[in-house]
């Protein structure tokens, strides 16, 4: 909402020139404080604020149209990819913009040796008084106190001359208040069951018994998945694991030793360290090392050693806060400053002080992107501010422009998030809420979720499988799945959203337990089975369940897609979702249609034909869809 104020009195006062002299036009307001803070008193004037102006981006606008011209299948550009200088150029603000923010700056009195402008053009900057920052942008600064005891400095609304507002994002500190505060230290879950460990005495070559025990030779068999890579010298597969988070050699040794994959054996990852990531030893416990051992002896296995998979390993041992933002910065320097970069209340501040901490500066455009990159750890949608949500939403949609595909894990605990925590009416979080509280990145509409399946008891690969289900007593898992509370639905989604929401919305409970307007983005896309995966840690067999699995199974499979595109000549198939939801593809997955993901006190959704919110679109069959994609230009 705008509205027009009156000529600030100041521009006559001191004759400014004329570009100055626009009415100033509100640029944002916030109603009321969000929970839990109390306005605590008036900021002192002489106080210094790190003011930050960021300037609008060229066509963010028109970020989803260029995605969907190169990943839409009947796009005459499908597969041409931008190179990341293309995409930086393409949505760095114009020239105009740093100059007519620069200018008003200055002709209201900052010499322009205060002011700096980050090297991305994305943002002007300038240490000011609390007086300076309320004369230039028409606010009042107040000193906000949590209940915790944190306090953050805040105003109520701001204003902008008529002729800069067009060309300021947002300017910070002022109306927002993304300093959340977070229930546990650490809401970045790996999406992997922590329950009891099953230990299997007997390993099994072959696909006998893939309903108690899935191997690398039952996920062959069920996605009609055996191809040996002819052109990796020109791919790619990065799996990434957050520290401390870490493989043992010794037992991937083991797994490739008892599956009989000998190429392997001795054969670590090609690693690329962001953050100081590295192979910590201090602890083997199932905790640290399952997420990666599940990774690593699936992801590697799967795509052969003549692929030599990309381990990215993130972040030192002791900052708790390291996130997706910390390595999106290292494949893509233009987003390290993106709308005001990261955000140091979420995701870790390198150099990193604490004993033990990475003292290095954070990674920035380091690393090139593989073209297939997969994550086993997501958040809660609501542990996250939708402008920091979307904020790194739209950068894998860049990533996405640049031809990679990114897989995420799409949660363990049913409709409800992480720790089986579900919403309450105010948008906090506890384990009695009664709304589904979906995962994160998996709701963003630029990624591909990944759910789980399983071979259901007594049955064989050739049987069709059901959505995941364990219960223990210590715990349960079932598929990850729902509708976002943030996200609008995406254009290649409508109709297989519409079509569940008409046929199958369940009235099993009310549909206030989650967006069922059809207009909200649902999840996952795809599903692969999750269900009892034999890996070898601290130099036993143990089973694994979880999401985790699905994930770096799936992007195997991709990645040996891209592999035969690449052999005829063909581009790497980067952002998959308008491609498999298209009805070229329908036939290219097997339809889940069994199951059903518990949670927030609620039978959770049920699988149905064709897509839904605990399988999407079914499981991949490598055949088809190799054929299928290689039709392709
Ligand atoms: C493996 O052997 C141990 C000890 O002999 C036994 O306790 C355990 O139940 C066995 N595990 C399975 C899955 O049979
Ligand atoms: C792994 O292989 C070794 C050597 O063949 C064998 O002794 C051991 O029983 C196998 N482990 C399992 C769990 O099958
Ligand atoms: C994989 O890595 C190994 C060891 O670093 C190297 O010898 C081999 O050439 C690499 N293969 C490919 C296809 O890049
Ligand atoms: C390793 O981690 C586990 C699980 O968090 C913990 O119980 C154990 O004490 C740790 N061991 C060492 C040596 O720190
Ligand atoms: C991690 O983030 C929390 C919440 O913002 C913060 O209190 C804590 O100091 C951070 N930890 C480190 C090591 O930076
Ligand atoms: C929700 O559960 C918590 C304990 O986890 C309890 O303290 C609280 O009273 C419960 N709230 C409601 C509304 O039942
Ligand atoms: C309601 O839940 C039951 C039991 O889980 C299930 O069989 C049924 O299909 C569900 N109904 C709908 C409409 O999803
Ligand atoms: C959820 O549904 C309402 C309509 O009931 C809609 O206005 C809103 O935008 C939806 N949220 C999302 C994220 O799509």
């Amino acid at each position: 909402m705008l509205a027009l104020l009156s000529l600030p009195f100041i521009c006559s006062w001191f004759g400014q020139v004329s570009s100055s002299l626009t009415p100033f036009v509100l640029h944002e307001r916030r109603s009321r404080s969000p929970s839990g803070w109390v306005l605590e008193r008036k900021h002192d004037a002489s106080a210094v604020l790190p003011l930050r102006f960021g300037l609008t981006q060229s066509n963010i606008q028109n970020l989803e149209e260029y995605l969907y011209d190169i990943s839409d299948p009947d796009s005459s550009n499908f597969g041409k990819h931008w190179t990341p200088l293309e995409v930086a150029k393409t949505f760095a603000p114009s020239a105009e913009s740093v100059k007519v923010v620069h200018e008003w700056l200055i002709d209201n009195g900052i010499p322009k040796d205060r002011l700096r402008i980050t090297p991305s053009q994305g943002w002007i900057e300038v240490d000011a008084t609390v007086e300076e920052a309320e004369h230039l942008i028409l606010a009042d600064y107040y000193v906000y106190k949590h209940e915790s005891g944190q306090e953050h400095i805040a105003c109520n609304e701001y204003h902008l001359p008529q002729h800069v507002a067009p060309h300021v994002e947002i300017v910070t500190p002022s109306v927002h208040f993304d300093a959340i505060i977070r229930p546990t230290p650490m809401n970045r879950d790996t999406a992997l069951m922590k329950t009891d460990i099953t230990v299997v005495n007997t390993t099994y070559l072959g696909v006998g018994h893939c309903d108690t025990q899935i191997s690398i030779d039952c996920l062959r068999a069920l996605y009609d998945f055996d191809y040996t890579p002819i052109a990796s010298g020109r791919n790619s597969y990065g799996i990434v694991e957050y520290t401390p988070q870490s493989f043992r050699q010794s037992d991937m040794d083991l797994f490739f030793t008892n599956y009989s994959i000998s190429e392997l054996i001795g054969r670590p990852p090609y690693q690329v360290s962001i953050d100081g990531g590295y192979q910590q030893t201090f602890n083997q416990s199932f905790d640290y090392v399952g997420e990666s051992h599940l990774d690593l002896q699936y992801g590697m296995g799967l795509v052969t050693s003549k692929l030599n998979v990309t381990l990215y390993q993130v972040g030192d041992t002791v900052n708790p806060n390291t996130s997706f933002n910390n390595f999106l910065d290292a494949l893509d320097g233009s987003y390290c400053n993106y709308e005001g970069g990261d955000d140091p209340t979420v995701d870790a501040i390198y150099p990193d002080t604490q004993a033990g901490g990475y003292d290095g500066p954070s990674a920035c455009g380091t690393t090139k992107p593989a073209a297939v990159i997969s994550t086993s750890y997501g958040y809660n949608e609501a542990d996250l501010t939708p402008f920091y949500a979307t904020r790194q939403c739209n950068e894998y949609a860049k990533l996405g422009l640049m031809g990679v595909t990114i897989l995420y894990s799409s949660g363990d605990s049913g409709v409800a998030g992480n720790g089986q925590v579900c919403l309450n009416d105010d948008g906090s979080q506890s384990v009695n809420g009664t709304r589904f509280n979906p995962s994160f990145p998996g709701s963003c509409p630029y990624v591909t979720s990944v759910g789980a399946t399983q071979i259901a008891a007594g049955n064989s690969v050739d049987d069709p499988e059901v959505a995941a289900a364990r219960v223990t007593a210590s715990g349960v898992f079932y598929s990850g799945g729902g509708f976002s509370n943030v996200f609008g639905i995406p254009n290649y989604q409508k109709d297989a959203v519409a079509t569940y929401i008409k046929n199958f919305k369940t009235d099993n409970f009310t549909t206030s337990a989650y967006n069922s307007s059809g207009n909200s983005r649902g999840f996952p896309d795809v599903a692969v089975n999750g269900a009892a995966y034999v890996v070898a840690a601290e130099g036993e067999f143990i089973l694994e369940w979880g999401t985790s699995a699905s994930s770096p199974t799936m992007g195997s499979i991709i990645a040996m897609i891209n592999d035969a595109r690449l052999a005829i000549g063909k581009s790497t198939i980067g952002f998959i979702n308008p491609t498999i939801y298209s009805t070229l593809f329908q036939e290219a997955f097997n339809d889940i249609r069994s199951g059903n993901n518990p949670g927030c006190g609620t039978e959770g959704f049920t699988a149905a034909s064709g897509w839904d919110p605990l399988t999407g679109l079914g499981t991949p069959n490598f055949e088809r869809l190799k054929e299928l994609w290689l039709a392709l230009p």
